[in-house]
């Protein structure tokens, strides 16, 4: 067996990972693509099993567990509260030696976690339930990000906060946290619908004498609910008459280790969806992708729009619903996508524009002012990108509409500001330009999506480094 752990953060690596914020990729039109794409293992669950592994007593075993940068600061977070977790490669077996859900110890340094704001905002919550104290900080992007939405409940549950002065107003990294003791119960209705809130509250209240109680207005992702059940935890989930989706939680609870199988990432599935239904003569197969509901609102939207999308061999793996994807080049048709859909697709609109951009037509994206919080302000780095390469775009503080064009020019250079979706999105919408789309900035991509220019262009994409191939 050849275990090893990943090396802690270097001075090395910061400046390699510095250099490598400037990699320039360029993306030029393709004919179809076609075979089968194996993406990689999705984010939202890679960073729970570590998390929830990392809190259960008795070893789990992961497999097919996302290596991206940011599961990878949530692995190092979660060694430095004192988890033994041993990656063996030859076996895709990550195993995880909980320390129990009172276990962690105070890190002697910063937990710096990148630009992953899952992993920040759910240890954040983790440790809030813990008598311990850590400091949180991040990349450039990440700091830029609202955490109190996060540490508001947290402090209420009986955590302490603290914010440098001038940070503290808006609730920007770093932050020091020490966990409350006792852990009081808490019952809170987010204004919006957030996995990341819902799950920062859950972690915290696994150590609460009493019920945690979180009434958000639409359901949001729910891999927490369901893996903690999958760890032996009593939690219920309830859509009340009203529509709004209540989670409660028993306090004092307990996790019992159990192996994770996680499945392949629905949201990087959606870019090789994409480009397939946008480029010609493609047909594409996606074994194996999760299909839990609240991540398939994309594959609903481009159903409406007339893509020919067919999901075989549907089956439960490890607890999630898993499919097979076959994409087909298809002619799209503008709609109004339903606000009420947003929660289930929030990842997904950059990549949705571009679709709405080789659409027939108008498609209205209502209802996504969440969008403007994410690793950038998605709606307006989308919009000016997509003008810059000759497509017409609206918006407004909440909504997105993209008009669809016969021909797209391109020829634009977009910075991807630290956002994968936004270099991903660009690098698709290059696949069908006229002129060639180049993106700096193409590292962040690694965060969730390590190899994506391989793997597309081993089914035909043209994406290169500008140095490689004039
Ligand atoms: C995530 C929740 C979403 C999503 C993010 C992953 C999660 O964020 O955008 O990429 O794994 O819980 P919000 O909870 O802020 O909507």
């Amino acid at each position: 067996m050849n275990g090893s752990e990943p090396l802690p953060h270097s001075q090395q690596a910061h400046e390699q990972a510095h250099q490598a914020d400037k990699q320039i990729l360029v993306s030029s039109a393709a004919g179809g693509l076609n075979g089968q794409m194996d993406v990689p293992g999705d984010k939202s669950i890679s960073h729970r099993s570590l998390i929830l592994a990392g809190m259960a007593v008795g070893r789990t075993n992961i497999k097919g567990l996302l290596r991206g940068e940011d599961v990878l600061s949530t692995l190092r977070a979660m060694q430095q509260l004192g988890v033994t977790i041993i990656d063996d490669a030859d076996t895709d077996s990550v195993s995880v030696d909980g320390v129990g859900t009172g276990g962690f110890i105070s890190p002697e340094a910063p937990l710096d976690l990148g630009n992953a704001g899952t992993g920040v905002r759910l240890i954040m919550g983790a440790v809030a339930g813990q008598p311990i104290t850590a400091i949180f900080t991040g990349d450039e992007s990440l700091s830029a990000r609202p955490m109190r939405r996060i540490t508001d409940p947290l402090a209420q549950m009986g955590a302490q906060i603290g914010y440098q002065p001038e940070n503290d107003e808006n609730g920007l990294l770093p932050v020091t946290i020490t966990g409350a003791n006792p852990v009081l119960p808490l019952a809170y209705a987010p204004r919006v619908a957030s996995a990341q809130i819902k799950s920062a509250i859950m972690l915290a209240g696994l150590n609460a004498r009493g019920n945690t109680v979180i009434t958000e207005p639409h359901i949001s992702r729910d891999h927490t609910e369901s893996m903690l059940r999958h760890f032996g935890v009593d939690v219920q989930q309830d859509i009340l008459p009203d529509g709004r989706h209540q989670v409660t939680l028993g306090g004092e609870a307990t996790l019992t280790a159990k192996d994770i199988l996680v499945p392949r990432d629905p949201s990087s599935a959606a870019f090789a969806m994409v480009a397939a239904l946008i480029t010609p003569d493609s047909d594409i197969t996606l074994p194996a992708v999760g299909l839990n509901p609240q991540r398939t609102g994309l594959i609903t939207t481009l159903s409406e729009m007339g893509a020919d999308i067919v999901i075989t061999n549907e089956r439960l793996e490890g607890g999630e619903p898993v499919g097979d994807i076959r994409v087909r080049s298809s002619q799209l048709t503008g709609i109004e996508v339903p606000a009420e859909r947003a929660a289930s697709m929030i990842d997904e609109y950059p990549i949705l524009s571009v679709a709405a951009a080789c659409a027939e037509g108008r498609t209205f994206m209502p209802g996504v002012s969440e969008l403007r919080v994410k690793e950038t302000d998605r709606i307006a780095v989308m919009a000016e990108g997509l003008k810059a390469c000759g497509v017409s775009v609206t918006e407004t503080p909440d909504s997105l509409t993209v008009s669809g064009a016969s021909a797209i020019t391109g020829g634009a250079c977009i910075a991807s500001q630290h956002d994968h979706r936004i270099a991903m999105s660009f690098l698709v919408l290059g696949m069908v330009s006229q002129t060639p789309v180049t993106v700096v900035d193409t590292a962040t991509i690694a965060t969730s999506f390590p190899g994506f220019a391989r793997l597309m262009n081993s089914a035909g994409a043209h994406i290169y480094a500008p140095d490689a191939q004039g």
